[in-house]
């Protein structure tokens, strides 16, 4: 941005803020929305745009997820998001496109929430939103408005869609078009609430007008304010510093936990007393870090680190922590059993999302716990999650299911992987009395018989 000021301001989202006209416009139609890419965070965005009267199109290239949207139902895991689809097909202010040109040629403001992953060699994956850009820019009008929102390395909307939107469009950012960078700051299982009432709302531009279009945009839909960033480079470093800080806040509690363990401490117990001091944050340790975001973003900034000759040791060493940590839970949870039995060992695993209370299954632990069984070749790996019913990714001879008795059936070792809910009055008759490890440290260990039940983070 040209504008000389990069410093954060927060203004709150009080009726002054909110400009009437836009909210007229948005609520008749005039000024349509398009959300291209309906998961998980595009469901809930698009849903509130919906609860905020809002004409919206939404884009996919699955067939799945229209087909799922046009009955006003969502692939994922949402609260609100069904009732949301439902209300704006009935109304008729919710249309679903497989078209993304046609989407821009008759939207004003567009959202790109497609992913962005990582590639082998474990930089951004970019090809989605390269796609998704090119589609938008062919379709730009004087006038419209971009925003990108997945997580993304410092400089993608700058030097990649920027460029991109004026290159298909012949249009001028600023000039003729406005752009800006709004992360999505969201915790699946309540993301609608997230997005409406829990954060402020990041919102930076391509320059002083994209900056205050887009503030005055997200204004009708996030309550709690909006924090203008002066700079996008500034908005997009912003997110990945939440995923890295959380990562390695992650790493330092599996480290501490590891530690209490062996001298005889229960970390549970020491981290609460600790984090009743306001400057302690610890983490929760468990089987693993997983999902699209944390485990990703400190990728990011390692690989834009090491193409500028910068050490991140800190975040390289609490990946390495992390993703050790299925293999160090399946180790200590196999030290319950006879090591002469491992091969005529079942073992049923509790979760598959890749934490509690979610269906997402985007690097779940719970697959390297399996790679690791695997290893060791036990007779049986069954896997239960109450949220999902069947995933391509799981190797075919392994069972899922919803059923905890079945899962436990005959079950000699039991492994909580996932922290869902639905576990923690889990009881030792409903797992057959079989050696159980908690990977989440979200049992009560009391149900259990000492010698059969061992939880990270605390002694045996
Ligand atoms: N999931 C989260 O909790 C979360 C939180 C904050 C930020 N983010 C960021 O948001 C990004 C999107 O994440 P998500 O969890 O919503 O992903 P997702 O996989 O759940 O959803 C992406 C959707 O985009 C669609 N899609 C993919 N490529 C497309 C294309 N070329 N054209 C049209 N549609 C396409 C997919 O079919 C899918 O429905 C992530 O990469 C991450 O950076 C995610």
């Amino acid at each position: 941005m040209k504008d000389s000021s990069t410093k954060t301001h927060a203004v709150s989202a009080n009726k002054n803020n909110t400009d009437a006209d836009l909210l007229r416009r948005v609520r008749s139609g005039e000024f349509k929305i398009a959300v291209y890419g309906l998961g998980h965070v595009g469901s809930p965005l698009a849903s509130a745009w919906l609860r905020a009267g809002a004409h919206l199109i939404g884009v996919d290239n699955s067939s799945e997820v229209l087909e799922n949207a046009r009955k006003g139902r969502t692939h994922i895991y949402e609260p609100g998001v069904n009732e949301a689809f439902s209300k704006g097909l009935k109304e008729k202010r919710f249309h679903l496109y497989s078209d993304p040109i046609k989407a821009s040629q008759d939207s004003h403001f567009k959202l790109i929430c497609v992913p962005v992953l990582l590639t082998n060699s474990f930089s951004a994956d970019l090809s989605a939103v390269k796609q998704v850009t090119t589609a938008i820019g062919q379709g730009l009008k004087k006038g419209d408005v971009v925003s990108l929102n997945p997580s993304v390395p410092p400089g993608t909307s700058e030097d990649i869609v920027i460029p991109l939107l004026e290159k298909e469009s012949g249009l001028k950012v600023e000039q003729d078009f406005y752009m800006i960078y709004n992360p999505e700051r969201i915790y699946e299982g309540r993301a609608i609430e997230d997005i409406e009432v829990r954060y402020p709302a990041i919102v930076a531009g391509a320059g002083v007008k994209s900056l205050e279009i887009g503030t005055k945009l997200y204004s009708l839909v996030a309550k709690k304010g909006i924090l203008k960033i002066g700079n996008m480079r500034i908005a997009e470093a912003e997110k990945l510093l939440e995923g890295v800080y959380r990562d390695v806040n992650i790493a330092l509690a599996n480290e501490m936990a590891k530690f209490c363990e062996k001298v005889g401490v229960d970390f549970w117990v020491a981290r609460e007393a600790a984090n009743s001091q306001p400057f302690c944050h610890i983490h929760k340790p468990g089987a693993g870090v997983g999902g699209a975001c944390i485990p990703v973003y400190p990728q990011f900034i390692l690989h834009a680190a090491s193409a500028s000759g910068v050490e991140c040791k800190i975040i390289s060493l609490g990946r390495n922590v992390n993703d050790s940590m299925p293999a160090y839970c399946v180790e200590q949870a196999l030290k319950l059993i006879d090591v002469a039995e491992v091969s005529k060992c079942i073992v049923a695993l509790l979760g598959l999302g890749f934490r509690g209370g979610v269906s997402d299954t985007r690097l779940s632990p719970t697959y390297k716990v399996i790679e690791e069984l695997k290893k060791l070749k036990v007779k049986e790996i069954r896997v239960h999650d109450p949220f999902i019913t069947s995933d391509p990714n799981l190797p075919h001879d392994i069972m899922l299911t919803s059923n905890l008795s079945k899962a436990a059936k005959n079950a000699d070792l039991v492994i909580l992987v996932s922290d869902h809910a639905e576990y923690r009055n889990i009881t030792n008759e409903q797992l057959n009395g079989a050696a159980i490890y908690d990977g989440r440290g979200a049992l009560d260990r009391s149900r259990f018989a000492a010698l059969r039940f061992a939880s990270i983070g605390r002694p045996s």
